[in-house]
């Protein structure tokens, strides 16, 4: 029974793999999902109905089904069609979801421009597009940043849910020591741990520039 090395140190590696994993899948998923929520609030306050009602049901599809689901969709279902990984899969999956959020996030951020300032602008002769460039994209900027940046640290939360379609995440990589270790919660707060560090670094450096922003008023 000697043979079975049971302290974490000897596993650093798998731990490893498991946080590289989930960052890549978080970072890969934020950048999609901000592409894609951009787009999908530029549909929403387009004069468009068609554009502005695909974007309203979609966002209020993805946010009203768990992500849990949508991430075993995209890897069955797109997965019964043509062979893509598990990898990818999770990544698809948590792309479309975040671009879901991205999209409020944005949205929210214009609404709270006061109207007002829409409004001293159209009066000071500025074009439609003037007006959103440079007086309601600034200030809704104030807003938006530091959501994205909640956006972001969610995911890095969020992603751990493709563990289930196989993608050797943090919790996957945990689940393996756990199986090799035989030691039921350590693993588990060794992974805890590693998420508090990961979200706190970031915490920080997000801090660090929304401070910034706001010291340009
Ligand atoms: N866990 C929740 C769900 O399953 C929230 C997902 C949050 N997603 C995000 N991009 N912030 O739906």
């Amino acid at each position: 029974l000697n043979t079975v090395n049971t302290s974490m140190w000897n596993y650093s590696d798998y731990f490893a793999k498991g946080v590289k994993y989930t960052l890549f899948i978080s970072i890969v998923s934020s950048i999609f999902g901000v592409l894609l929520g951009i787009t999908l609030a530029l549909m929403r306050f387009t004069k468009m109905k068609l554009f502005h009602a695909i974007s309203l049901c979609y966002v209020e599809f993805v946010r009203g089904t768990p992500l849990m689901v949508q991430v075993m969709f995209v890897y069955f279902g797109i997965g019964s069609i043509i062979n893509i990984s598990a990898l990818l899969s999770g990544i698809i999956a948590i792309s479309l979801n975040s671009g879901a959020y991205v999209a409020e996030i944005i949205r929210g951020g214009i609404d709270s421009v006061a109207v007002g300032q829409y409004e001293a602008a159209a009066s000071l002769g500025l074009s439609r597009r003037d007006r959103m460039r440079f007086v309601v994209l600034p200030q809704a900027f104030k807003n938006i940043w530091p959501a994205l940046g909640n956006e972001f640290i969610s995911l890095v939360k969020e992603s751990s849910i493709v563990s289930i379609i196989g993608v050797t995440d943090l919790i996957y990589q945990s689940n393996l020591v756990r199986a090799n270790t035989y030691r039921g919660i350590m693993p588990i707060f060794v992974t805890m741990l590693l998420y508090f560090v990961i979200t706190f670094i970031l915490t920080r450096i997000l801090n660090h520039y929304e401070k910034k922003i706001r010291s340009r008023e």
